[in-house]
This record gives structure tokens, C-alpha cells and sequence, in this order.
């Protein structure tokens, strides 16, 4: 079964206050979200396997621990997805990077694929996804099947604010998949946003209202 984690260190909890302010512009929106991920990605991180390396310091010989076993994929839902990216590969630069590309039909509220691209070697990855909002989890059920129709056998799901209902969906469709958010909020509204949430991801990343 997969975990829950939520991560609440002060650094996060209180950039997470500041971009759920609505007096908070694009520019300082995208900064904090940026910030917000790579705090996260320690903690993703932090079950990485670890192998035993010889090394010479300029004193003497050691026996050190570099990162081992399978190289990491890192993959935003479009478009909120993206602002989350650059977090992550602060903190792992090697990872190489696909994009799903899902939007939500506004009456439906179910997902709708429209682009994927992947690395060639995905099967060989270990997938990180990120997307700031889980809200019903359709687009995260989503993103996921993606990636497992492709052969990955280890996701971890990445979000900044979660409703209880999208967690749901995950633990549901997905159990294996590791879910980790810095919030988990009180309910959707009946427009299937986060109650009290941050408003639209996107919009607020990109300034497109
Ligand atoms: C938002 C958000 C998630 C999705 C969450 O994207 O970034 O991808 O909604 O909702 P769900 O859990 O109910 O699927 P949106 O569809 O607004 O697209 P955008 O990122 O292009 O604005
Ligand atoms: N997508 C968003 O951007 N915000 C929500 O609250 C729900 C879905």
C-alpha cells in the first residue's frame, strides 16, 4: 500500500499561505511554486538507494555513498505541472523530464489527454509527478495509468494541495503509488475546485485571467 505524506515543515507550510493568498501575483506565485517543490523533492527523496563508492580526499582514501540504482523521470501534468519542474531538478539535475499533457473538462470534470511525451528509457525510470492541485484525482489516475501503460513500476505523486477526494481516487485506482502533499485541504466545491485550495493553478502560474 502506498503511503500519504505530508510534508509540513514551517519553510512550507508557510510558503504554502503565501500562494494561496489571492493578493499574491503571477510573479510571486511561480517563484514560491517553484521553491515549494524543491523543498518537497528532499523529502521525495529521501528513500533513494544509496551504493558504496571509494574516493580519494586530499587527505586520504574513504569509502563514501553516492546515489544508486535506477535514474529518476521527472513528469508535470500540463500546465500547472510545469511550474514545479525546475524545483525538482534543483535537487536531482540528472533526471530527465516527459510531459503529460491533461486538462479537465470544465462540465465532466474528467480528464482529457492531449499530449505525452516520454523518455525512451522510461520503463527503466523511477517517475516523480507533479502537479500543484489533486482535486477529484482524475487527472492524477490519469497521468499514472500513462506512465504504468508504459511499463514504469515505481510513481510517486507529487502535489502542493490535496482535497480528500482526490486522495481517495489515488488510494483507490492506484494503492501502489506513493502520494505526497504539503496541505490536504477540507472538500471540492460543487465546480470540483479545492475548498479553500488556491484558486486555478494554471491561471494563477501562468496569468492567463
Ligand atoms: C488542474 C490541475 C490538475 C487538475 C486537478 O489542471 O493543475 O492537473 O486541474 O484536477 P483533478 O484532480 O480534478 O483532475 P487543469 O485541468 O485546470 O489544466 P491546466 O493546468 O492546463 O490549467
Ligand atoms: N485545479 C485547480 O487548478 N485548482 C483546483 O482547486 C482544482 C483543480
Amino acid at each position: 500500500m502506498g503511503k500519504l505524506v505530508v510534508i509540513d515543515h514551517p519553510l512550507i507550510q508557510h510558503k504554502i499561505s503565501l500562494i494561496r493568498d489571492k493578493q499574491t501575483g503571477t510573479k510571486d506565485f511561480r517563484n514560491l511554486v517553484e521553491e515549494i517543490a524543491m523543498l518537497m523533492a528532499y523529502e521525495v527523496t529521501r528513500d533513494l538507494p544509496l551504493k558504496e563508492v571509494e574516493i580519494e580526499t586530499p587527505v586520504a582514501k574513504a569509502k563514501t555513498k553516492v546515489i544508486s540504482g535506477k535514474t529518476i523521470g521527472v513528469v508535470p501534468i500540463l500546465r500547472a505541472g510545469l511550474g514545479m519542474v525546475n524545483g525538482i531538478l534543483s535537487l536531482v539535475p540528472a533526471a530527465k523530464v516527459g510531459h503529460i499533457g491533461l486538462y479537465r473538462d470544465p462540465e465532466t470534470l474528467l480528464p482529457v489527454e492531449y499530449y505525452c511525451k516520454l523518455p525512451t528509457d522510461a520503463s527503466e525510470r523511477d517517475f516523480i509527478i507533479v502537479d500543484p492541485m489533486l482535486a477529484t484525482g482524475g487527472s492524477a489516475c490519469g497521468a499514472i495509468t500513462l506512465l504504468k501503460q508504459r511499463g514504469v513500476k515505481n510513481i510517486k505523486l507529487v502535489c502542493l494541495i490535496a482535497a480528500p477526494e482526490g486522495v481517495a481516487a489515488v488510494r483507490k485506482e492506484h494503492d501502489d503509488v506513493d502520494i505526497f502533499v504539503a496541505a490536504v485541504d477540507e472538500r471540492l466545491n460543487d465546480h470540483g475546485y479545492i475548498v479553500p485550495g488556491l484558486g486555478d493553478a494554471g491561471d494563477r502560474l501562468f496569468g492567463t485571467k
